[in-house]
């Protein structure tokens, strides 16, 4: 009696098969030293007396989450297990600043009320967490004036900023999810990356950083630096993907290693607990930022298969050679386990990921499967997966339409799809990619987390050179029905 219309099971069955693949378990053998060892290691950056000259200024850190609701439970655990991951290495709360929605650990839907997790036999990573920047104050704005600490610019929270002078060295990471040029937000508008690179140059300019390192984990992340993030303003970035591809959660339904049964979403996402699961073990004043780069690089890879992604590197890569204890702080209780390259040979065969932007679907279907028959929940969780599907099918043909009316029907899809070379941005004028995606979302309505996979095609008819009164023509054509949906209020449009 709770049948799916046979076209959508065949649509879901094919977008959820293969879905699932690949990714690594990284607590492998870890090299337990002797002290005096460990020392010798730790002298690394030390200057002829001693003083680590480099590690005199402040540690900060901004951690964001660009999403809510349930299904995108791993955002805010990710940044949940990177405060504690902090808070071990020594950094007071005073310096740690932490934006997330918080709507997941008393989530009707969290099993564990009051408890976040961040793999399957994780502990609470919820524990503590400082509620600088909740529910909607987590906007782009607030997360900007974090950066340049200018609390004049704040609207609510907790007026923590990065209060940072000349010797400090300060750590931003990030967990949602992305498209080419921009990064999610709970919040409208969403984050574009011309603006994020604004910021950072400005902070440079202020002269209120050492160094600064960027953890940048969302699909098409590499798109936020790529062409865009010039060398010389000390900031060295990593991000989980190309800007042409998919990041990948972890820890799902249905992966080796899958969560607890009771958790219907993925607990994590694969860079990010790479990179995490990683310092959580180890001595980090014995490991290097790039180190730790390759590391995770090759976790994420996932076997250079499908469900893996490439994790990138930008800005000044010189600054890599930097120990990750200068941004992290280190565990005293890992004193003695010291990073050795040998760890990456100890990787373990890959598990399973979920495309982050099927995880969703994961989530609404994983609930679809267990709820019994009959059940109101089993009723809700066909509406919702119902829901997302349409909604995707209806953004994915309103752009095809779009491009076939502004290029032709042959020309349109070969204009949207095409990618510049890498070294180059996404868009030469961002103010037109603005105004695009504002313009389909009046006549088309939101695009939401899923459409944001979009915005190159977006970015694409601008660098074709399209005027605005074009796009308005065929987006009004091409949307004659905007979908009613509950689905808009499930997930907040880019537009400003
Ligand atoms: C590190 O190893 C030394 C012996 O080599 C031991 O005395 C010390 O307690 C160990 N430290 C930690 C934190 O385990
Ligand atoms: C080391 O200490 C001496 C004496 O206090 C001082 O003159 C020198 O500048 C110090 N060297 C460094 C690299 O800080
Ligand atoms: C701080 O933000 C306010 C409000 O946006 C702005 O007027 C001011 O110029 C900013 N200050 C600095 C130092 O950037």
């Amino acid at each position: 009696m709770e049948r799916f219309s046979i076209a959508v099971v065949v649509l879901l069955i094919a977008s959820l098969s293969g879905l699932v693949s690949g990714g690594r378990d990284l607590t492998g053998d870890i090299l337990r030293l002797p002290s005096e060892v460990s020392r010798f290691f730790r002298g690394g950056d030390a200057d002829e007396n001693g003083s680590n000259d480099e590690s005199q200024g402040t540690r900060w850190a901004i951690l964001i989450a660009g999403s809510n609701g349930y299904w995108n439970y791993r955002h805010q655990s990710d940044v949940c297990h990177a405060y504690q991951l902090l808070r071990k290495g020594g950094l007071k709360d005073e310096n740690i600043i932490v934006f997330m929605y918080d709507d997941i650990a008393f989530n009707e839907e969290n099993p564990r009320p009051g408890i976040i997790i961040n793999s399957p036999d994780g502990d609470n990573v919820y524990k503590g967490v400082p509620k600088d920047y909740t529910g909607e104050d987590v906007t782009v704005n607030n997360f900007f004036a974090a950066i340049l600490g200018n609390k004049t610019a704040l609207t609510g929270g907790s007026g923590k900023v990065v209060d940072s002078g000349p010797n400090d060295h300060i750590f931003i990471y990030y967990s949602d999810h992305g498209g080419p040029g921009v990064l999610g937000m709970p919040t409208s508008p969403f984050l574009y990356a011309k603006d994020l690179i604004e910021v950072l140059k400005k902070k440079y300019a202020s002269g209120t950083y050492k160094s600064l390192v960027f953890y940048l984990e969302a699909c098409e992340s590499g798109s936020i630096f790529d062409g865009l993030l010039p060398e010389g303003l000390n900031i060295y970035a990593t991000t989980a993907s190309n800007a042409v591809e998919s990041s990948w959660g972890t820890y799902c339904p249905g992966d080796y290693p899958s969560p607890p049964p009771e958790y219907e979403t993925c607990l994590g996402d694969l860079y990010s607990v790479a990179w995490m699961e990683d310092s959580d073990i180890h001595n980090l004043q014995t490991e290097t930022l790039h180190q730790q780069y390759e590391l995770v690089k090759r976790r994420t890879a996932n076997d250079n298969s499908v469900y893996g992604s490439h994790v990138m590197q930008y800005g000044d890569i010189k600054l890599s050679k930097n120990s990750l204890f200068l941004y992290l702080g280190t565990n005293p209780a890992n004193d003695n386990f010291t990073f050795l390259d040998e760890n990456l040979l100890s990787l373990k065969p890959p598990s399973k990921a979920v495309n982050q932007r099927d995880a969703d679907l994961i989530h609404f279907w994983d609930k679809f499967r267990k709820a019994p028959e009959g059940s109101s929940r089993k009723v809700e969780a066909r509406k919702q997966v119902l829901e997302a599907m349409s909604h995707r099918m209806h953004i994915d043909n309103s752009v095809k339409i779009i491009g076939k009316l502004l290029f032709g029907i042959e020309k349109g899809p070969e204009v949207l799809n095409t990618v510049r070379p890498a070294g180059q941005p996404l868009v030469d004028d961002w103010d037109c990619l603005k105004a695009l995606v504002r313009t389909f979302e009046t006549h088309c309505g939101s695009l939401s987390q899923y459409g944001m996979k979009h915005m190159r095609s977006f970015a694409n008819i601008c660098n074709a050179g399209i005027q605005i009164e074009q796009m308005v023509e065929a987006s009004a054509q091409a949307c004659v029905n905007i979908p009613a949906g509950p689905w808009s209020s499930l997930s907040k449009g880019l537009s400003a």
